[in-house]
């Protein structure tokens, strides 16, 4: 489970990282993307104003020539054209600037007559299916253009009857019914050689004033017309002419299908240019002019975005997900390392384990081969201590049957009865060596009286004590009850002893006392030596497992370490004193019990 998490750790970080950069980068490039509409729309709002206000001023100078007409009673040619020159330095946008007279069939031929003085090949013309110029045909009223700026470019325009044109003439009678200048729709012009829209601007001229629409009518004297290129004047407009980062168009929507009348970009422009992101687009109403609703709209080109949009949300991706991939591949060296951390761990707790056990199952064999050591060493005594029983018995055995046949019934009542008493002696003994030779168990805990366990030892170690000149003394006070194991506590006097034996093998005087008596609550139980005493260096190690003073071979240093866990075992304490020539007294201690 653990390996398998530690596998999905590094992926999930490096998906995590880069989902989250991913996040990161797309909120940024949204923001990036929003201000750059605001900032895009407030750049089209301020051009369309630009343009509407340039727009503005040339329909002012049209009115205002319009004026001069009204005030000179005979329009003279040569000023005409000074006046229009004038006007076209200042508005560059003005493709043409013209006179349209007002021509009745009443004084054409006088008009025409003046007209001719200047131009003497001048026809009134209209336009034919094909684009042809042919002579007007005969109608009541006549608007056909006269003074032309610049005529060069716009001959072909001269003597163009403007009424003879739908679109023109619905123009030109609203401006005279009005009496105000009029903008007419989009029209492809009479000297257009390409493609390009225009349309025409138109201010009325009148005799005197004018009230009613009858009288408009009547004292129309004919009009000034402005004729505009859409795409020129676009481009040539203050603010859209420098704007090449905005693809820009003007539309017609006054009759509502939107025509769309001229652009700021050329074919070629477009080509570069050309930017199709929808969410930018955006188109700008201009205000009403001259009975035209017009708008513009538009969308940026690469260049424009490019320009206005920062790199910050690919910078912020691409360093998000180097980011997670450095982390992630720390982190998987970081799981590798702790994975080989962790398996060296486990393979080191194996093997201590196995260690444990194996130093475990060595110090049993040791504390066996402890037993079976100090058996060997008693047995001499034990098989003392068996055979004078044994051998009362087999000489009490002969005996037997020889006073029976003499009828001796006391005598073989008392061999009987001695027969019985050494073979109860014999038993004794064997029960003192399985207590010594058998494994201790919890469940062999009952009350004890402690000098029973004293005599049980006793019977084991006293004729090896004897054989060793040793004296045994003893004072044991009775009724010493207490809570304990009888196994090990008598294995806990038999190693006391041992030891008591082993250390008087020096000394002049060889006496060991066995004391017991009852203090403050608790059974105590005495055995002291007057042997050669613990030297101090070794006096804080001498329960410790494995440590012995005496020769390799002799001793395993088992034997204390024995007596203070199994002591401990019965909830009971051992301590000594000694001191160095005069001997060593271990105490140990038991709570009392009350039987
Ligand atoms: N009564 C004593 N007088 C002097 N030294 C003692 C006495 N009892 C124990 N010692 C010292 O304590 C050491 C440890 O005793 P312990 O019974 O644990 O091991 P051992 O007697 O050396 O070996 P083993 O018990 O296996 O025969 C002894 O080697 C000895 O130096
Ligand atoms: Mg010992």
């Amino acid at each position: 489970m653990q390996k398998k998490i530690e596998h999905v750790i590094a992926p999930l970080l490096l998906i995590a990282g880069i989902a989250v950069s991913a996040f990161t980068a797309f909120w940024l490039y949204e923001m990036e993307k929003k201000s750059l509409i605001i900032s895009f729309q407030r750049e089209v709002d301020l051009r369309a104003t630009s343009l509407h206000w340039d727009l503005t001023l040339n329909f002012k100078a049209l009115r205002d020539l319009g004026i001069f007409f009204e005030k000179s009673s005979v329009p003279d040619h040569d000023e005409f054209r000074a006046l229009a020159r004038e006007i076209m330095k200042h508005l560059p946008h003005i493709d043409a600037l013209e006179w349209i007279p007002r021509i009745t069939s009443d004084n054409k031929a006088e008009q025409l007559e003046i007209i001719k003085e200047h131009y003497p090949d001048f026809e009134i013309t209209q336009r034919q299916d094909q684009g042809i110029m042919v002579p007007a045909s005969t109608k009541e009223e006549y608007f056909p253009v006269y003074f032309v700026e610049p005529y060069k470019g716009h001959e072909i325009a001269l003597g163009f009857d403007l009424s003879s044109d739908t679109t023109r003439w619905k123009t030109l009678k609203t401006a005279r019914d009005t009496g105000q200048p009029q903008v007419s729709a989009s029209i492809t012009l009479v000297q257009e050689k390409g493609k390009q829209k225009a349309f025409l601007a138109v201010a009325p001229v009148f005799r005197g004033t004018s009230e009613t629409i009858a009288e408009r009518r009547k004292n129309l004297t004919g009009f000034v017309l402005g004729i505009y290129r859409a795409s020129d004047l676009f481009k040539a407009s203050k603010v859209t002419g420098q704007a090449s980062d905005i693809h820009m168009i003007m539309v017609d929507n006054t009759d509502g299908n939107a025509e769309k009348l001229g652009e700021n970009f050329s074919e070629i422009e477009h080509e570069h240019n050309e930017h199709h992101e929808q969410p930018l687009y955006y188109a700008k109403d201009l205000p009403p002019l001259l009975g035209r609703l017009w708008s513009v709209t538009s969308h940026p080109t690469r260049h424009y975005i490019a320009d206005n949009i920062s790199p910050l949300p690919y910078v912020v991706f691409l360093f998000g997900v180097l980011f997670s991939t450095m982390i992630t591949i720390c982190a998987g060296m970081l799981i590798k390392r702790n994975h080989i951390i962790n398996q060296k761990v486990s393979e080191q707790t194996r093997d201590l384990i196995e260690a444990q056990a194996a130093r475990t199952d060595f110090q049993n064999k040791l504390i066996e081969m402890n037993k079976m050591a100090s058996l060997g060493e008693m047995s001499a005594g034990i098989g003392h201590e068996l055979s004078q029983p044994l051998g009362t018995i087999l000489l009490k055995c002969q005996m037997l049957p020889k006073a029976l046949n003499q009828r001796d019934y006391d005598k073989s009542l008392k061999f009987a009865e001695d027969i019985r008493n050494q073979a109860m002696r014999a038993k004794e003994i064997m029960d003192s060596l399985r207590i010594i030779s058998r494994d201790a168990k919890p469940e062999d805990k009952t009350s004890i009286e402690l000098n029973q366990v004293i005599r049980k030892a006793e019977v084991l170690i006293k004729e090896d004590l004897t054989m060793n000149g040793i004296q045994l003394a003893k004072e044991l006070s009775p009724d010493i009850y207490i809570y304990a194991s009888p196994v090990q506590l008598g294995q806990v006097v038999a190693n006391l002893l041992t030891n008591a034996r082993d250390a008087l093998k020096e000394s002049d005087e060889k006496r060991i006392t066995i004391r017991s008596y009852k203090k403050d609550g608790n059974g105590i139980l005495e055995i002291e030596d007057t042997g050669s005493g613990i030297p101090e260096q070794y006096q804080s190690k001498i329960f410790e497992p494995f440590f012995t003073s005496k020769p390799v071979g002799k001793g395993t240093g088992l034997g204390l370490s024995m007596c203070y866990s199994m002591v401990q075992d019965n909830e009971g304490e051992i301590t000594f004193t000694t001191s160095a020539g005069q001997g060593t007294c271990f105490t140990v201690t038991f709570p009392l019990t009350r039987s």
